[in-house]
């Protein structure tokens, strides 16, 4: 069976019982700050096992990617680890359980692949009767070949959510695989036992402290290797072997014009760029982007590991963009996203691969010095601290020091880098927990959303409304009331003000009653539908279940619509003109402008940004219908819509279509038609990372104000050049020319006075000890005169030593010279000038024939080059 068909098989076997075959979610979890990536068939449906979210269906099953980073190192060294993979899984939410979950896990793997019954060991968690039961009376496994087991391996928990005890079904591969000790057996490190499903019974809460609580309706998560799954069936020893992987192995040793089987080097470097590729490859298709933190540093890390694998075996070309392309051509069947970007990513890596030649050719640099100074002052580690720099600053790995730090003979101090790294990780999550308001309160809000129900948002059709007031809180604490002048946040039953999301900003408003008034300073929803509003009494008292009129900030409200209706016309128009890999990566809608980034590789030219603007500015003359319909996020895609990273299955998703200009996914609120944007000005574009960049714009009154605020310039400029704004351009014109020639005659007037000067200045020499030896003051406007008036007296003199000094400003400049065939009789300009310059409260050096200062003390100058005199007279031997 090929993984292929594997993948098929499982899917279609769940489909039959009931289950909803849905796509895999993206690789970047949505809305989970507790992890980096999606590890598990799970993650994307925790809220459904939680109930913070319904789900559309109860069962489903998935093949969903998955990418674990804990092992990187171990990639290519061993049979089974990889960082992406693909995990099937059937799930159940708060349906089935596991009188249901076991049997046919047994049915499919006995049945359908026909692996042999008394091959087949389980495991369960350690008082777990009621699987034990299932396994053994039910299904019919002997007791003594279910083995129950702890914590360790029976528990499955990842980040905050949904967990619980788990069985795992293992395959026997066969003493020869085995490590041969008496006590090897299911549980073994070696390879004979082979785990090969884990069906988890979901059935607590784990928080941010490590509490578990029982949730209210239990479920079922099971994870099943594809790859380990395919190298059982296929006979194979390892899952590279598989034609999963082989595909890829086979076209890099090829690219390389290599073999794989033939040297232990050589299929290392081939198993860790194919698992490395593929995972690149994933990710980047799922938006992830290189950089040097999180997810970005991950992409980074194993792109560069690969490449240096590749390195290894002499290749020194960038490869690896091809190698993603053969991901691509063999995955794309299964998860099309990959061919609809595979531009974007394409480029991405190979632009990511040269970044990481230059990188290697700078960190070699400074890290050989690193090793230099640290060998010269007879050490032999490279403290942490400059590991961490160096993979801070230039991307440069830790393993990499490490490797080139070993073959001078080094060792890098890990504890330290360690230290370094954990210091810079207290930061950011310092820096996050600031922000995250959500995530603190979001157990105690799911809890008040329980008591209390969703929140009726009825801001897409109204601006106002009337509510009853559920819930007060006063500094996090439920009131019963709140009195004029504090601080409170609350809770309605129904609402017109938006929640911030989705880069919008929320509505501001006010809330009136008998004598009441409350000012709606901010409103969100740290958990799914439910609105808290934050305000402050102005007027009266606030109290529980009071009936209240709520009104949103209309003018605030409508810009920001203008701004968020020309957002999606600016992403269209950025696709049109950019070309298709150009797609959302953030987006912030408020009512005085808009900021839109988007993945694009160079910076965009001024007459593309004129592209741009016009062509939203021709949509907003077009007076196209804003429409707004509810489907489900299968239908939005094939009608074509514009969707974004992180949808979440079995959501219901809001379609916003503009004329038959643009589609998107949305649930921000927009104008009923685009001309009421009234005008998009672009007024900025820049580089926010690598591959990213941004743009700023200003829509409605925010385009008048800004043209407003040009014009004022320009009139102001106008006025201090005196002329009319429209003989502006021709005013400064002359202006400049003026100026030019002013420039030229000045210059002319400045060498003649410097040839006086130079005239006058010849008094000033003296001979001592035969040389001929001037200091004077001139007249210089700046550094460059002065030097050019020293080379003069140097033409004149033809040998001898010049000091010339001048004051400029409250500043004193001192330029020396000794011509050359002086400089064996012991004159040195450098050592004479900082001697000079000491006078002045100056100082300076240089070269033996030619030097400069500065100082500070205008008044001494003449002091200072009378010491000119004697300080050379002292150097002459
Ligand atoms: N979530 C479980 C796992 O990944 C099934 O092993």
């Amino acid at each position: 069976m090929t993984g292929n068909e594997l993948r098929e098989s499982f899917l279609k076997f769940f489909e039959s019982k009931g289950h909803k075959i849905l796509p895999s979610a993206s690789l970047i979890p949505v809305n989970d700050p507790s992890i980096l990536w999606t590890a598990a068939g799970m993650v994307p449906f925790k809220p459904f096992f939680t109930g913070a979210a319904k789900p559309e269906f109860n069962r489903v099953t998935t093949c969903q990617k998955c990418l674990r980073t804990p092992d990187i190192e171990a990639v290519g060294r061993t049979a089974r680890h990889h960082t992406f993979f693909e995990m099937l899984g059937n799930f159940s939410f708060g349906d089935y359980f596991k009188e249901s979950a076991i049997p046919w896990a047994w049915e499919y793997v006995t049945e359908n692949l026909g692996l042999p019954a008394d091959k087949l060991w389980v495991t369960i968690y350690l008082d777990d009767d009621e699987a034990y039961d299932i396994w053994h009376k039910s299904v019919g496994v002997p007791s003594e070949r279910i083995v129950r087991l702890g914590k360790d391996t029976n528990f499955w928990e990842i980040g905050v959510g949904p967990c619980g005890p788990c069985s795992e079904i293992y395959v026997d591969l066969g003493p020869e695989r085995g490590c041969g000790s008496p006590e090897c057996g299911v549980g073994c490190d070696c390879d004979r036992y082979l785990e090969i499903w884990n069906l988890v019974f979901i059935q607590y809460f784990k928080d941010e402290e490590g509490n578990y609580t029982p949730l209210a309706n239990k479920g079922i998560d099971t994870g099943f290797g594809l790859e380990r799954v395919a190298s059982v069936l296929q006979g194979v020893p390892s899952n590279f072997d598989t034609d999963l992987l082989r595909e890829i192995m086979d076209f890099t040793a090829e690219l390389f014009g290599m073999d794989y089987g033939k040297d232990e080097k050589v299929d290392l470097a081939l198993k860790v760029i194919a698992d490395h590729s593929r995972a690149i490859t994933f990710a980047i298709s799922d938006g992830a982007l290189p950089s040097n933190e999180g997810r970005g540093y991950v992409i980074r890390r194993l792109l560069r590991r690969a490449v240096r694998f590749g390195r290894l075996l002499g290749i020194h070309e960038p490869f690896l963009h091809k190698a993603a392309e053969a991901v691509i051509r063999q995955m794309s069947n299964a998860y099309p996203e990959l061919s609809d970007r595979e531009k974007h990513v394409l480029r991405v890596i190979r632009t990511e691969e040269d970044r990481f030649g230059e990188t290697l050719v700078q960190g070699t640099e400074i890290l050989n010095r690193l090793i230099e100074e640290a060998k010269s002052a007879g050490g032999s580690v490279i403290s942490g601290e400059d590991a961490f720099k160096l993979y801070d600053t230039y991307g440069f790995p830790l393993e990499l020091t490490q490797e080139m730090t070993a073959e001078q003979g080094l060792t890098v101090a890990t504890d330290g880098f360690t230290e370094a790294m954990e210091q810079q990780r207290r930061r950011a999550r310092s820096a996050r927990q600031e922000t995250e308001y959500i995530s603190e309160r979001d157990a105690e809000f799911r809890k008040v959303r329980e008591e209390l129900g969703e929140t009726n948002f009825t801001g897409y059709e109204s601006l106002s409304d009337r509510a009853s007031v559920l819930a007060i809180f006063k500094d996090g604490k439920r009131a019963k009331e709140a009195n004029a002048g504090e601080e409170i946040e609350f809770i309605l039953d129904v609402t017109p003000c938006y929640a911030e999301s989705g880069g919008q900003v929320s509505d501001r408003g006010r809330l009136t009653g008998s004598g009441l008034e409350v000012e709606i300073i901010e409103v969100v929803k740290p958990v799914e539908n439910l609105f808290v509003h934050r305000g402050r009494v102005i007027d009266g008292i606030i109290k529980e279940n009071q009936q209240v009129d709520v009104a949103v900030d209309l003018k605030r409200r409508m810009a920001t619509c203008r701004n968020h209706s020309a957002t999606h016309l600016l992403h269209k128009a950025l696709k049109e003109v950019l070309g298709a890999h150009v797609n959302q990566a953030g987006s912030l809608v408020e009512p005085d402008r808009l900021r839109f980034d988007f993945t694009h590789y160079t910076a965009v030219a001024p007459e593309e940004l004129r592209k741009v603007e016009e062509m939203v500015n021709q949509a907003v003359l077009s007076n196209l219908p804003v429409d707004t319909q509810v489907s489900t996020l299968d239908e939005a895609r094939d009608m074509g819509a514009t969707a974004l990273f992180g949808e979440k299955y079995g959501d219901r998703v809001r379609v916003v279509k503009m004329g038959d200009f643009s589609m998107e996914l949305c649930g921000g609120t927009h104008l009923h038609s685009t001309a009421e944007v009234g005008l998009l000005k672009l007024v900025g574009e820049s580089s926010v990372g690598a591959g990213l960049r941004r743009i700023e714009a200003v829509t409605g009154e925010g385009a008048l104000r800004y043209i407003n605020a040009k014009e004022e310039q320009l009139e102001a400029v106008a006025g201090l050049v005196k002329a009319a704004p429209n003989e502006l351009f021709q005013r400064v014109e002359n202006l400049v020319q003026t100026i030019k020639q002013l420039e030229n005659e000045s210059d002319a007037l400045q060498a003649k006075l410097a040839k006086y000067q130079v005239q006058d200045l010849l008094d000033c020499k003296r001979e001592i000890k035969g040389v001929t030896v001037l200091a004077g003051q001139a007249a210089a406007p700046d550094m460059d005169s002065l030097r050019g008036m020293v080379d003069l007296l140097r033409d004149k003199l033809g040998s001898g030593v010049i000091v010339l000094g001048s004051v400029m400003g409250d500043k004193v400049s001192l330029v020396a010279a000794v011509t050359k065939d002086l400089q064996s009789s012991g004159l040195h300009a450098g050592k004479l000038i900082k001697e000079i310059a000491a006078v002045v409260g100056g100082s300076g050096g240089g070269r033996p024939d030619m030097a400069q200062a500065g100082g500070k003390e205008p008044a001494r100058l003449a002091e200072a080059l009378e010491k000119a005199y004697k300080v050379a007279e002292q150097q002459i031997k």
